[in-house]
């Protein structure tokens, strides 16, 4: 009997819980409802709010319409390096980002960093595991650290990279904080692309005033490019909470 070989295995950024928790409300309250029927208009929401996310998982989904790999290859068409010397992912996950460099560069070292907290089912045996998987395990580097105290000295690293992680490090408010040091890491001249949640003001206030600052911090090249306007990004996720807030920082240092 043949076994059905299983590939590498990078999770979905909706997290199981958001179907779960309203679905699992939404099927109380509709029993609750037998007896109290003004609950069902609650129930109603409740399980249309599990269905988006069920279609948002199924969107995302490598074995759906794959658009978290779309948005990887996106940030990575962005980045404008030759693959020589080490490149560094902050906040790699299930380490998507790592393996895909490896594979397009593979004379250079990649680095991946990241926490591992409780809130993502991700760990770096899982980066190791997928990088082993899709036959790259030579050329790349996981080690736990965070974003707010990356573990390089100044511009040791010869191109950057990072996607939506900063607006999930604990603890920091200044998002821009988070910014500074991924750019102090960045050889300078190097390239960086990063991708997150920057039209939220409260985490890095206006994007006119961002930009200004990071040029302020001696950057020579920096741009803004809103993932929302992007041909293949559906309707439905260019909700605020979903996609609707979510651009790239691309530049050189
Ligand atoms: C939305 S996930 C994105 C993961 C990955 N970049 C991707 O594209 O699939 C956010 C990631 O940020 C990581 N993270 C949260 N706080 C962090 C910190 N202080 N330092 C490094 N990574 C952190 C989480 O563990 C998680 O892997």
């Amino acid at each position: 009997m043949k076994t059905k070989k299983s590939g590498p295995n990078y999770g979905n950024w909706v997290s199981a819980r958001f179907v779960l928790v309203p679905g699992t409300i939404g099927l109380l309250l509709l029993v609750a409802a037998c007896f109290l029927p003004g609950l069902a208009i609650l129930a109603v929401i409740f399980l249309l709010v599990a269905a988006y996310f069920i279609y948002a998982r199924y969107l995302f989904a490598p074995n759906g319409k794959n658009l978290q790999m779309k948005i990887w290859e996106l940030l990575l068409n962005h980045l404008d390096w030759d693959g020589k010397g080490q490149a560094l992912d902050i906040g790699c996950g299930n380490g998507p980002l790592v393996i895909a460099l490896a594979k397009k560069y593979p004379k250079g070292l990649i680095n991946g960093v990241d926490y591992w907290g409780k809130n993502w089912a991700y760990s770096q045996a899982m980066c190791e595991n997928n990088a082993r998987l899709e036959g790259v395990e030579n050329n790349v580097k996981f080690q736990k650290a965070s974003a707010s105290q990356l573990p390089f000295p100044d511009g040791s690293i010869d191109a950057v990279v990072s996607n939506l992680t900063f607006h999930e490090v604990p603890g920091q408010v200044n998002k821009r904080e988070l910014l500074r040091e991924a750019l102090r890491v960045v050889k300078k001249g190097g390239p960086f692309v990063f991708q997150d949640l920057f039209l939220v003001e409260p985490y890095y206030g206006k994007m006119d005033d961002l930009l200004e600052t990071i040029q302020d911090w001696g950057i020579q090249q920096v741009k803004f490019i809103e993932t929302r306007n992007e041909p293949f990004i559906p309707k439905v996720l260019k909700l605020p909470f979903m996609l609707g807030t979510v651009g790239i920082l691309v530049g050189k240092k």
